[in-house]
């Protein structure tokens, strides 16, 4: 095991490099491999005519992420294509489809929520609650919402679901879970699909994103144009990435200070969140490797058992061998400063609490029935050491989480809220985006 998890950790040392070299060649080729959008759609293509199939490759015969129209973030040079299914080629059609059924509140059954209310844009699609809650309030989700910075890359969903391999599947476990209820479309999709249709605007969306479908209300068309939504959600254009493509001023001298703290052997951050996108379990076109990984990161030790609290222990609820006690994903660190709480049941309030945290190397719990010193876990990753750091270096390294906010993706327009119920982060309107 151990060996083994060096091994993996010594490639993700090097993706870093490794990505920055893939996209030297993977972008801007017009190579976009399954992300090419002329590919006609397989399952609506039962009632495609000869001439729409022509019409749909010789109009969109590139990669959406090769031309990205205006309002939407582009992919930054420094970042790899990121796969699109086959079966769902990404168009603009489909992303503003995407966005109005994200932000409608219509989309759950009893019209109280909608995914945008637990995904915000103002908080980089997370929200500020600790635990979610679907539709139904007396039954409150066991974990924190998560950002949906670059979703487009991610190897697997949720903190700790090792068997969602797309976004179109992880759509669907939303609308159609009951344990929590999310959106609770579970027996009554044709209900809301029907609410949908009476809806001129949702006519017109339908019918330009699925054109050649003899009838586009179809659950897999719903998840469809929420997946293309959620790929567009690309976030590289922090202080820090310009500050990476050469522009020195980008990055005050504390930011700078805190950028080697994160990439240092003391720290270890880097080996958990490394990589163009400050995660673990990243995929992409040309990757070599899909890395899903999960890593006990010390937060709970109750009686000393190693043990996390029932509702929340991570990959063992899916596989339970002992050590995958309380193991959860590394999520990206794009746009930290601003998804607060953090971790997965979003038990730590703010940014120095997570340095103290890891400071530490691992949680204390002094009493209650989640008592335990996660320093001492017997699950704990072994990169979790603990490390001292002056008052101020740990300043510089909140600077350098910081320097991560993207406000180019935070502020674009077409990422928005059609219906005015989460307004866009107040800063947008001074930076004038
Ligand atoms: C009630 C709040 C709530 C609503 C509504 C909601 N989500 Fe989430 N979302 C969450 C929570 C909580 C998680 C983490 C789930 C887990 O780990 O079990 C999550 C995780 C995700 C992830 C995984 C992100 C990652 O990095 O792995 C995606 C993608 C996502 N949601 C998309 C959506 C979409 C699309 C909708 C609407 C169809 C939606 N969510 C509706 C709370 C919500
Ligand atoms: C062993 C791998 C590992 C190392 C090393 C590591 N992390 Fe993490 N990090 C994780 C995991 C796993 C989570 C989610 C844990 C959970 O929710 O239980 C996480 C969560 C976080 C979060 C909260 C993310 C969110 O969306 O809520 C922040 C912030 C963070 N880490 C910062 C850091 C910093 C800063 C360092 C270096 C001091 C660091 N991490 C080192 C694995 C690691």
């Amino acid at each position: 095991m151990g060996q083994i998890a060096s091994a993996t950790l010594a490639l993700v040392t090097s993706t870093f490099l490794l990505a920055i070299t893939v996209t030297l060649s993977a972008c801007g080729s017009g190579s976009g491999g399954t992300g090419i959008v002329g590919q006609s759609d397989s399952v609506s293509s039962t009632s495609s005519s000869e001439v729409s199939s022509v019409t749909s490759s010789s109009v969109n015969s590139v990669s959406y992420f090769d031309e990205v129209p205006e309002g939407y973030p582009q992919l930054p040079a420094h970042f790899p294509d990121p796969k699109v299914p086959e079966s769902n080629p990404l168009t603009v059609a489909k992303i503003e489809l995407g966005r109005f059924l994200f932000f409608d509140r219509n989309l759950s059954i009893n019209k109280t929520r909608s995914c945008g209310d637990c995904h915000q844009p103002a908080k980089a699609f997370t929200e500020d609650k600790a635990l979610a809650v679907g539709i139904t309030p007396d039954q409150i989700h066991a974990r924190n919402s998560m950002s949906l910075t670059n979703v487009a890359y991610n190897a697997g969903f949720n903190w700790a679901n090792p068997n969602l391999p797309d976004l179109e599947r992880q759509v669907h476990g939303v609308l159609f879970n009951e344990a929590p209820i999310e959106l609770g479309w579970s027996d009554v999709e044709s209900q809301i699909l029907d609410r949908l249709k009476e809806d001129t605007t949702y006519v017109k969306l339908f019918n330009d994103a699925f054109f050649d479908a003899s009838d586009p209300f179809t659950v897999a068309n719903v998840e469809r144009a929420l997946a293309s939504f959620e790929r567009a959600l690309i976030s590289g254009n922090s202080a820090f990435d310009l500050f990476e493509a050469g522009d020195k001023t980008a990055l005050s001298q504390s930011a700078q200070k805190g950028k080697e703290l994160f990439f240092s052997e003391q720290l270890e951050c880097f080996h958990c969140h490394g990589g163009f996108n400050f995660s673990q379990a990243v995929d992409h076109e040309g990757i070599v490797l899909n890395q899903l990984d999960f890593h006990n990161n010390g937060l709970y030790n109750i009686a000393g058992n190693g043990d996390y609290p029932a509702n929340n222990t991570g990959l063992w609820e899916f596989n339970s061998t002992p050590s995958n006690m309380g193991k959860f994903r590394a999520p990206t660190l794009r746009n930290i400063a601003l998804t607060a709480p953090y971790m997965h049941d979003g038990s730590i309030a703010s940014l120095d609490e997570v340095i103290d945290h890891y400071a530490r190397g691992g949680r204390l719990i002094a009493e209650g029935e989640y008592s335990g010193d996660g320093n001492l876990s017997p699950y704990k990753s072994e990169l979790l050491a603990g490390f001292i750091l002056s008052e101020q270096d740990k300043a510089h390294l909140k600077s350098f989480l910081e320097s991560l906010t993207d406000w180019v993706f935070i502020c674009a327009a077409n990422l928005q809220d059609p219906y005015g119920n989460h307004p866009m982060h107040n800063r947008c309107a001074e930076l004038n985006f």
